[in-house]
């Protein structure tokens, strides 16, 4: 799928079928071109309600002009034209208040919502849009120029079709990516970009003292491996460290997981798979900021030498860890790799991914990511790029009861709570265990355990991995460090 702009009125634009945004519902828009037989129809332009008129060459799709609501209608007229002949659909530009806002919003809508993962299917699908082209026309705004309009589209295009890159990799097997082969991957895509690549193996782990993520790692017949990218800009305004928690598949371990809540545990990878999207994007975007993304990779499996329940494991930090449940694995590996972020990297700000708990979804439901950390500043530019993003954030906060929960008799802490209630946040509090005194305010978590894996297409979203955690965090970096960031 290629999203492109002409420097054309939308009549003048070839195309094989036009796609016509309504409004808030308004069918008396001059766009409105086939009222009478919408109305026919029954379609009212209700967000989301599509009417594929073949014969006019036209499809009208109800939206509000919310840039979120503009990628969802995007994503649905392109999904009612898969399979289909028409090729290459033109639409107008919707104005608000910020047209850059739209023209990114109707390509990433394009992108994200065409994707379907194909790679097992021995039959794929055919037909569907290759192209949508944009109009150059109704531009009252004066700053507004053809070149803005192609470089929005052109980011729009690399941080859509990195998600979609995102999507594959957490879509993929558990027999196909492992430890190994997720270090393989990293390492080529990131060799391909320029981005230098470390993997570290479990002899390395052991020489850093890797106590807790080694101990997850153990019963796999697949080896853990760290992977640290690096990204290193001239003149970088900042050193960010992205920490990604990459189970390439969670059993649960010895607390092994029931049947039903196992499958789809492939996408416990979605963290480390998102931080790899994260500097990938990042690089191409150029942004002026030194990233380095840490990836854990390991497979929490059963086996003669798991880590049980009862073991106490000595992190890299020298904190020891009463190991309750072993399918509170995610934060064993994120303990060291937090440890070694803030280690090797230094970093002004060190952002972990994860999908970490369940206790995030139920307290947020399954769309929406859960923001956890010390500083209100960093929580607040993040809440506000996950808007600007189109993903959905809320913060689950900290407070000076939960933290007591996680003690331990034996050892220096427990990795679970002692409470059925608030394991998200229990979960987050235990990471802040390691997160070195002089870095508590320059530490977020993201616990994308909800949206990372959707059951049930929402948006433009469809099953599968949602690629969750790219948009945001790439947005975040984009408001905070690009000066001429203007557009939200
Ligand atoms: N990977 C899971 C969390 C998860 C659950 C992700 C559902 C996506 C969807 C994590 O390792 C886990 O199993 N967490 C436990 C923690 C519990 C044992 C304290 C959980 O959430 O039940
Ligand atoms: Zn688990
Ligand atoms: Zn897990």
């Amino acid at each position: 799928m290629k999203v492109t702009i002409e420097n054309k009125n939308l009549h003048d634009i070839q195309a094989d079928i036009e796609i016509v945004f309504v409004i808030d519902k308004n069918l008396e828009h001059k766009w409105v071109q086939d009222r009478d037989t919408l109305e026919a129809l029954g379609f009212k332009g209700e967000k989301e309600e599509v009417a594929f008129l073949p014969e006019k060459r036209r499809i009208y799709v109800g939206t509000s002009l919310d840039h979120d609501e503009i990628r969802i209608a995007t994503a649905k007229a392109v999904q009612t034209l898969k399979n289909k002949k028409f090729k290459r659909a033109k639409i107008g530009v919707y104005i608000q208040n910020c047209p850059i806002t739209n023209i990114k919003a109707v390509t990433e809508g394009a992108i994200l919502g065409d994707y379907e993962f194909t790679k097992f299917k021995s039959k794929k699908s055919e037909g569907g849009l290759d192209e949508i082209v944009m109009a150059n026309e109704e531009y009252a705004d004066k700053s507004f120029t053809i070149q803005n309009a192609q470089k929005a589209i052109e980011e729009a295009t690399i941080v859509a079709e990195t998600t979609n890159l995102v999507r594959d990799i957490v879509n993929t097997p558990p027999n196909e990516i492992y430890p190994e082969s997720f270090a393989k991957l990293a390492t080529q895509l990131a060799s391909e970009e320029g981005i230098e690549v470390q993997v570290l193996d479990e002899k390395d782990l052991e020489n850093e003292k890797m106590g807790a993520f080694l101990a997850v790692a153990r019963a796999s017949a697949n080896p853990p491996r760290l992977v640290h990218l690096s990204y290193k800009p001239q003149n970088p305004k900042a050193k960010i460290a992205i920490v990604g928690k990459g189970l390439t598949y969670d059993s649960g371990g010895l607390s092994l997981k029931p049947s039903d809540y196992m499958v789809t545990m492939k996408s416990d990878k979605s963290g480390a798979s998102a931080a790899l999207g994260i500097i990938l994007a990042a690089k191409k975007l150029e942004l002026p900021v030194e990233i380095h993304a840490i990836l854990g990779l390991a497979e929490n499996m059963v086996g003669g030498n798991a880590y049980k329940p009862d073991d106490i494991l000595t992190a890299k930090n020298g904190k020891t860890i009463e190991v309750k449940n072993t399918d509170a694995e995610g934060r064993l590996v994120l303990a060291d790799s937090l440890c070694y972020a803030q280690e090797k990297v230094e970093p002004d700000y060190i952002i972990d991914i994860a999908t970490l708990t369940g206790a995030c979804v139920v307290a947020l439901g399954e769309y929406t990511t859960g923001v956890m950390g010390h500083s209100d500043e960093l929580k607040e530019t993040m809440l506000k790029a996950a808007k600007s993003s189109g993903e959905l954030a809320a913060e689950l906060p900290f407070n000076r009861y939960l933290p007591k929960l996680l003690k331990s008799e034996d050892a220096d802490i427990c990795n679970i709570s002692s409470s059925r209630y608030g394991g998200a946040i229990t979960a987050a509090l235990f990471l802040s265990e390691f997160i070195e005194e002089k870095n508590k305010d320059k530490w977020l978590h993201l616990d994308i355990a909800g949206p990372a894996y959707v059951q049930k297409a929402w948006g433009y979203n469809p099953y599968g991995a949602s690629g969750a955690g790219v948009r945001v965090v790439i947005k975040w970096l984009q408001q905070k460090f690009v000066f001429n960031q203007k557009h939200p």
